[in-house]
């Protein structure tokens, strides 16, 4: 695909960025404050231009107080010039996007406007949406060879679904041209971890079941489900997080170096990962998944009600936490359990993947006062991204040997004096450069829904409901029982 010769800033192409769902939450929270960011670092090419469509009845004029509302509710210090530079770049389309009626006006600005610009469609909407919005663009004829579609998961809620939308959006854009977002890899610290594995040679000889004990993935947040009931109640933390973010970070732990990193290298070794987990029997998921729901709890000191009472539908059976035993079924990670855990309302919001080394062979310290302890590296993905290797030192001073645990630490924010950008600063200019590599391509998302759907299919048939652990806790005590049971523990980090 030739890219068109548009004028370039920092490589970047002009384009115009249409926004579907340009006044929801996710454009205004996370995507127009990402694109204000880029304007700063005067990344966005001059003819660049940001088309909002919503169902709002707002002019452009109204639009761009709307968006410079959102910019300084989200954004510290703004500055003002490039705030301006933004907002003059926004133009605004009323229209509801679950209808067929006017596009044709989008075709008029993306189409009648003179001058080569790369198209790309955000579809920040329902999934619902996603193959219908598809269609129009096409049938009013925006679509060419510089389109992209952006979406932003869930793509489906089972392997059939996840099928349907891609086949649907499928039918008018190649794969190429899709970007499907998983946030978490736009994040720096998750992309730090290939640069960690593989710009160095230091931990590549140790990371494998010869030395690696096992592996542990922890996402907890401290908010509740919040404003997005309806469709967290048809989710579940399960499709929410685990079949996207979690099993994504541990595509990134378990895979092979590619030759090199290019737009498919990457994602051609996380999909041997995927492929490679051992599917669950029915037995398997009863044994080695744990759903939790949260009850009423404090978190940070506040009183919070349960899942049920902020949702207002007591009957609901959905999951707002999973703890489970994953096993990658190949040469490097044979026999090494990886432990998942995520949950809303937790007492904390940490994101986090540690690796656990095995004990050293041999005991040489017998008489020693204090315990040797397995090497484990803990990357902080969030927040106070970091890395923290954990070892064994003596404790300084005469008499006899004393065993104390020290840590190698680096904190992002001090090797770093630089704003850590957000994932979607990242990921949105990706989209405009047309590099996929962060990108979840269809067969990942598909491998991922097959991995994913016999704990759905079992849990839907057990009576078992989610356990209750009380918000502002680590989770029920059925997921501490879990890794237990294998003679391991979850580690608490201690990066703070
Ligand atoms: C989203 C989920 O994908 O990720 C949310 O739908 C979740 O439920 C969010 O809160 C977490 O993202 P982050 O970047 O805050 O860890």
């Amino acid at each position: 695909m030739t890219l068109p010769t548009a004028e370039l800033a920092d490589g970047m192409p002009a384009c115009d960025f249409t926004v579907v769902g340009a006044t929801g939450d996710l454009a205004l929270r996370k995507l127009l404050p990402a694109l204000y960011h880029r304007e700063v670092e005067e990344q966005l090419a001059p003819a660049t231009r940001v088309i909002g469509v919503s169902r709002s009845e707002l002019d452009d004029a109204g639009y761009r107080t709307e968006v410079r509302r959102a910019v300084e509710k989200h954004v510290v210090d703004v500055d003002e010039v490039a705030l301006e530079r933004l907002l003059a770049r926004l133009h605004h389309l009323t229209l509801d996007a679950a209808t067929p009626d006017g596009w044709s006006h989008l075709h008029d600005l993306v189409v009648g406007t003179p001058g080569e610009r790369v198209r790309v469609f955000y579809l920040a909407v329902a999934p619902a949406l996603f193959g219908p919005i598809c269609r129009r663009l096409q049938q009013v004829g925006v679509v060419d060879e510089t389109a992209r579609v952006v979406m932003e998961k869930p793509i489906g809620t089972d392997l059939a679904s996840a099928r349907a939308v891609n086949d649907a959006v499928g039918e008018v854009f190649d794969e190429h041209q899709v970007f499907r977002i998983d946030h978490y890899l736009g994040k720096e610290s998750v992309q730090n971890l290939l640069v960690t594995r593989f710009a160095n040679t230091f931990l590549e000889p140790l990371w494998n079941s010869r030395w690696v004990d096992h592996v542990q993935i922890t996402v907890s947040e401290t908010l509740g489900v919040g404003e997005r009931g309806d469709y967290y109640d048809h989710a579940g933390a399960l499709r929410d997080m685990v079949q996207n973010h979690l099993l994504q970070l541990l595509c990134l732990v378990a895979m092979e170096p590619p030759t090199y990193v290019g737009r498919e290298t990457v994602r051609d070794e996380k999909l041997k990962v995927l492929q490679a987990l051992k599917p669950m029997t029915p037995d398997d998921v009863d044994r080695d998944t744990v759903r939790g729901r949260y009850g009423q709890g404090l978190v940070d000191g506040v009183a919070v009600p349960s899942y049920t009472e902020e949702l207002g539908r007591p009957g609901s059976a959905t999951e707002t936490f999973v703890a489970l035993r994953a096993e990658v079924q190949n040469w490097r990670w044979a026999g090494v359990p990886f432990y998942l855990r995520t949950g809303k309302r937790m007492d904390r919001k940490l994101s986090e993947i540690v690796v656990v080394f095995k004990e050293p062979p041999h005991r040489m310290f017998p008489h020693a006062e204090g315990q040797q302890s397995a090497n484990r590296l803990h990357i902080q993905v969030q927040p106070d991204e970091g890395m923290k290797l954990h070892m064994t030192a003596k404790e300084p001073g005469p008499g006899g040997i004393r065993l104390r645990p020290v840590s190698l630490d680096l904190s992002y924010a001090t090797a770093f004096d630089v704003r850590m950008p957000d994932a979607y600063e990242r990921l949105l200019m990706d989209v405009i450069r047309g590099n996929p590599t962060l990108f979840m391509r269809r067969d990942e998302v598909e491998a991922a829904w097959t991995w994913v759907e016999p704990i759905l299919q079992r849990w839907a048939v057990t009576p078992d409901r989610p356990k209750r652990y009380p918000a502002g806790t680590s989770g029920p005590t059925a997921a501490a029982t879990l890794i237990e049971r294998d003679d391991r523990t979850w580690q608490e980090s201690d990066l703070d």
